[in-house]
């Protein structure tokens, strides 16, 4: 695996690539990569001739507030983890070069972004969503692969593509999750070891709402209160959102419609360490 530091070398060596012929699929990480991450380099590997996975930690999509300084970083590990996994470049730029002095230019994405997440951290998805265009920009991807983990992420970043026209397929994998169910997550570096012995109950809350559709349940306020059950009597856990909404476009009806697809989303506070989860449950 050959690592890039330079947005014009990897461009270079994208368009080079591209007049070979060669279709690139792109994976863009923050690193401190972790299986959830790996499944979906092997599976871009599978697609695609060549693999680009890239390694930012971007720090426009942070909140000033929040963890851009302390988020987990190991660069050797993670050279090791995605060459092991099927990725042939590594993208792991500067952030000068990222963002240079005079840098101007937002992306702001509206509907989809507003709720959820963007109630919550209302920068955070301008910055996504800049990061990824620019990430495209360099390594010219005929495809990219995300994961469902980050289920709001995914449908903003299709609406981008869509609203831009960029050429690219974007494919989105299933979470990888421990096996008592805790979504794997760069940010599970933070807790406790008791902390993490009680993190599955997060996963544990959303199933209890899929299994509240699958028996019928279509009344939106009982589905949500089925969740939080548990979880809201715990004080160990504090609640930002554990709502279920219609997964094509985050609506909130009194009453799903037994031919709607249903997310529940979830984020949580474990401590001081911010957990987010979903579950998609299809008609
Ligand atoms: P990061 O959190 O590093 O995640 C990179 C990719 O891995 C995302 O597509 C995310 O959904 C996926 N992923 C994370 N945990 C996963 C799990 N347990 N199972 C499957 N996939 C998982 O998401 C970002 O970085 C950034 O916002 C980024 C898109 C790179 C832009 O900076």
């Amino acid at each position: 695996m050959i690592v890039i530091n330079s947005a014009a070398e990897m461009q270079t060596i994208a368009k080079s690539l591209q007049k070979q012929g060669k279709t690139i699929a792109c994976v863009p990480t923050m690193g401190f990569l972790h299986e959830g991450h790996l499944s979906l380099i092997s599976y871009a590997h599978e697609i695609a001739d060549v693999v680009i996975t890239t390694l930012f930690v971007n720090p426009t999509q942070f909140g000033p507030a929040e963890d851009f300084s302390k988020y987990p970083r190991d660069f050797e590990k993670d050279c090791l983890l995605a060459g092991e996994s099927g990725a042939d470049y590594l993208f792991a730029p500067d952030e000068k070069d990222m963002y240079s002095e005079g840098f101007a230019t937002n992306i702001h994405i509206s509907g989809v972004t507003e709720r959820f997440e963007g109630a919550f951290r209302p920068t955070h998805f301008d910055g996504v969503a800049l990061i990824v265009a620019k990430l495209f920009g360099c390594t010219m991807p005929d495809i990219a692969v995300f994961g469902q983990k980050d289920y709001q992420q995914t449908l903003l970043i299709k609406r981008m593509i869509s609203d831009l026209n960029l050429p690219v397929e974007i494919v989105v994998m299933p979470t990888i999750r421990r096996e008592d169910g805790l979504a794997k997550s760069s940010r599970n570096k933070y807790l406790t070891e008791a902390q993490s012995s009680k993190a599955k109950m997060i996963h544990q809350a959303l199933l209890n709402g899929r299994s509240a559709i699958e028996k019928g349940i279509r009344e939106r306020q009982e589905i949500d209160y089925i969740m939080a059950k548990e979880l809201s009597m715990d004080l160990d856990f504090r609640i930002q959102y554990l709502q279920s909404a219609k997964a094509d476009d985050f609506s909130l009806p009194d009453n799903f419609d037994p031919k709607d697809d249903i997310v529940l989303l979830a984020a949580v506070y474990l401590g001081n360490t911010r957990l987010i989860d979903n579950e998609l449950v299809k008609a």
